[in-house]
């Protein structure tokens, strides 16, 4: 789909259907009242009528606000595509709403159609925005920023979205040295013997029962002069089968989304290079698949972690952390970074202590906490912090090794997860550090916001709002 903005007035612009979006203290005031009216029409948020013979799409909306016009976008976009018409316009409200606007058509018209034989075809091509803003420059950029990101976001859904028996670790490189070929990136990619020379035992222990062998992947971004320097490690779980403490054949429906946070991080770097900013990016992601076999890593187990913490096992499936682990200890030798930033579906506990709708944020720093905050309601990506203390920290306390791999309480299951990370964060890095767990926000298989079923691309836009003002 097409998507472009004009300098014109919206009545100058021709196009097959106008949207229109309508509050509902408005919706007595508008020429088309009566008719749609009849229609039932309450200009509710997420609710559209349209009047095909007038070639008008109104879509109800709570305010003009971002959050509230990138929904109704998303819902506007669906309609225009069940539909016969091929080009739709909308007026551009404001500087501070275009980029919701995007998001809305970009995101809320992602489809992901590789596997199925004979996709639902679309006679819609095309959205006109449109302004007359006398600083339409600054406009424009804003908009190609914004479609960046929105593309970005949608690369990382297409990765995500793709089955387990495509997407493995060895795969996963592949697509990660595609993109570091095409954005001029370096790539650096550690196969399991290298990673055997690192000393991780954590991350190898994960992967031994899979057939296709783990693989540490290294892109950096390196602008010329750059401000800061950025460190971005994800969790790269191509399969979480949960290994001997297996998961319940339900659970494990939709594991194919363990590796969200490695795709997030792709994404990241991509919009980064795309818009070029003065920040050098390293993006470090653990890919591995997590099976059963007489192989396998077992409960009771004892791993020797590459910062040589020892780590028992409880529980096969608390294994993005032991990744994580040895991820965060590598990235934090390899690169003197000014902030570390690790993206993971880490723990079932996220969601059920903020929902499905809202990323967890971990860490120490309450500036970082601030900022990023920020960054989370300029973006429209819901995050949340969840405070560590110390009571919840000494449920790791193991009696054999040097921490556990789950704790020894079930509650507060996100935060003892982001403890665990902590513990491999070293001292001089602390402040420098924020954990995300996306594990509710990653996937969804009902639609919300500008969200469609499958992957979400959570963390894209977030990372690159709050990049960009860094
Ligand atoms: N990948 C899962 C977490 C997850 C669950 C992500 C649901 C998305 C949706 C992770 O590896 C896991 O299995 N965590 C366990 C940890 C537990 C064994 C301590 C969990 O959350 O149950
Ligand atoms: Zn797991
Ligand atoms: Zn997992």
């Amino acid at each position: 789909m097409n998507i472009k903005l004009i300098n014109k007035e919206v009545y100058e612009v021709s196009s097959d259907v106008t949207v229109v979006f309508l509050k509902k203290d408005e919706l007595t005031e508008c020429e088309y009242t009566d008719i749609l009216q009849k229609a039932g029409f309450k200009a509710e948020q997420d609710t559209t009528c349209f009047l095909y013979e007038k070639g008008l799409l109104f879509c109800g909306v709570e305010s003009k606000k971002s959050d509230d016009l990138r929904s109704a976008c998303a819902c506007a976009i669906k309609t225009l595509k069940t539909s016969n018409f091929t080009s739709a316009k909308m007026e551009v409200i404001s500087k501070s709403t275009i980029g919701a606007l995007v998001e809305g058509i970009v995101l809320g018209g992602y489809e992901f159609n590789e596997y199925k034989s004979e996709p639902k075809k679309s006679e819609f091509k095309e959205v006109l925005l449109t302004s007359n803003d006398i600083d339409f420059g600054n406009l424009e950029s804003i908009f190609n920023e914004a479609l960046v990101v929105a593309h970005a976001t949608n690369f990382t859904r297409d990765i995500v979205n793709r089955a387990p028996q495509e997407i493995n670790p060895q795969t996963l490189s592949h697509v990660a040295q595609k993109l570091a070929y095409e954005n001029s990136l370096e790539c650096n990619i550690l196969q399991e013997d290298d990673l055997a020379k690192e000393n991780m035992g954590a991350m190898l222990a994960v992967g031994r029962a899979s057939v296709h062998g783990s693989t540490l992947i290294h892109l950096s971004y390196k602008p010329a002069n750059p401000k800061k320097v950025v460190t971005l490690v994800g969790k790269g779980l191509t399969y979480d089968s949960g290994g001997l403490s297996l998961k319940a054949a339900t659970s494990m429906v939709t594991m194919k989304m363990d590796k969200a946070g490695a795709c997030a991080v792709l994404g990241i770097i991509k919009a980064v290079s795309e818009l070029k900013l003065d920040i050098e990016v390293h993006a470090f992601i653990g890919a591995v698949e997590n099976m059963v076999g007489g192989n396998a890593y077992k409960p009771d187990d004892i791993l020797v972690s590459r910062s040589k913490t020892t780590i028992e096992i409880r529980n096969t499936d608390a294994e993005g952390r032991l990744v994580l682990a040895d991820v965060l200890d590598y990235a934090q030798d390899k690169v003197k970074a000014d902030y570390i930033f690790d993206f993971a579906t880490l723990t079932g506990a996220c969601m059920i202590a903020l929902g499905q709708y809202t990323t967890g944020l971990m860490g120490h720093s309450h500036k970082l906490k601030h900022d990023i905050g920020r960054a989370g309601s300029d973006s429209g990506e819901m995050i949340s912090s969840l405070p560590f203390n110390r009571h919840l920290k000494k449920l790791l306390k193991s009696e054999i090794a040097d921490i556990s791999n789950t704790a020894s309480k079930p509650y507060g299951g996100a935060i003892t997860a982001g403890l665990f990370l902590d513990k491999f964060i070293k001292d001089e890095n602390k402040n420098k550090w924020m954990h995300f767990d996306i594990a509710g926000t990653a996937y969804t298989e009902t639609p919300w916001d500008c969200n469609v079923y499958g992957a979400t691309g959570a963390g894209v836009r977030l990372m690159s709002n709050y990049l960009k003002n860094l």
